[in-house]
C-alpha cells in the first residue's frame, strides 16, 4: 500500500504557535542572551522559525544525535553523529528538537550538556508524545502535544523523506 499523509496541523497553526513561543522565551530571557542547539536534522526547521520570533540576542550550534534507523521505532541507542562547535560553559542554553517520544535522546543528551557547564539549560520541543515517554525528560516549552501516532513534516521525517512539507502530518499506509 502506498503511503499518504493527512494533515494533523495546519502550516498556519505550527506558524501561530511558533511566534507565541518565541515570545514567551523573549519574555522568559528578557535581558538575557539565548544559545540555542538544534538538535538536526528535525529540529532545524523550527529553530530557524523560532529563532526568528525571538527578539533578545541570540547565538546558534547545532549537535547531530541519532536513535533511529529508517524505521518508525526508537533503538534505544543513542549516539553523537556531529558534537557541538563552540562550548556552552556559562551560557543560557535552549535546546530545540523536533519532537519528544520515548525521551531517550534528549535524555542523554541533556546528560552529556549538563556536565559542559551552561548556566542555564530548557528545553525546547515543537510536539510532545507524552503518552511514549520511557526517560522522565522535563519540557520547559512546547509546541503542540499529540497522540501517539508517526507525524512527519517541518523537519520529520519518515526514512529522510518529508521534511520539507510546512504542516505537520500523519503518515498513513505504513506496513
Ligand atoms: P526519542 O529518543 O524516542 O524521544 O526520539 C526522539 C527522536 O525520534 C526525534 O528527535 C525524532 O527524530 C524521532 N521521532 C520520534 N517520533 C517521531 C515521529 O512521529 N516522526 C518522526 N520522527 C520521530
Ligand atoms: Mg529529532
Amino acid at each position: 500500500m502506498s503511503e499518504t499523509i493527512r494533515v494533523l496541523i495546519s502550516e498556519e497553526k505550527v506558524d501561530e504557535r511558533i511566534r507565541e513561543l518565541g515570545n514567551q522565551i523573549s519574555r522568559d530571557y528578557e535581558g538575557r542572551q539565548i544559545h540555542l542547539i538544534c538538535v538536526l536534522k528535525g529540529g532545524v526547521f523550527f529553530m530557524c522559525e523560532l529563532a526568528k520570533r525571538i527578539s533578545v540576542p541570540v547565538s546558534m550550534d547545532f549537535m547531530c544525535v541519532g536513535s533511529y534507523g529508517d524505521g518508525t521505532s526508537s533503538s534505544g541507542v543513542v549516539r553523537i553523529a556531529k558534537d557541538l562547535d563552540e562550548s556552552i560553559e556559562g551560557k543560557e542554553v535552549i535546546i530545540v528538537e523536533d519532537i519528544i517520544d520515548s525521551g531517550n535522546t534528549l535524555y542523554y543528551l541533556m546528560d552529556v550538556l549538563n556536565k559542559r557547564n551552561p548556566a542555564g539549560m530548557k528545553l525546547c520541543t515543537l510536539l510532545d508524545k507524552p503518552e511514549r515517554r520511557v526517560k522522565d525528560v522535563k519540557v520547559d516549552y512546547c509546541g503542540f502535544e499529540i497522540p501517539d501516532e508517526f507525524v512527519v513534516g517541518y523537519g520529520l521525517d519518515y526514512a529522510q523523506k518529508y521534511r520539507n512539507l510546512p504542516y505537520i502530518g500523519v503518515v498513513e499506509g505504513l506496513d
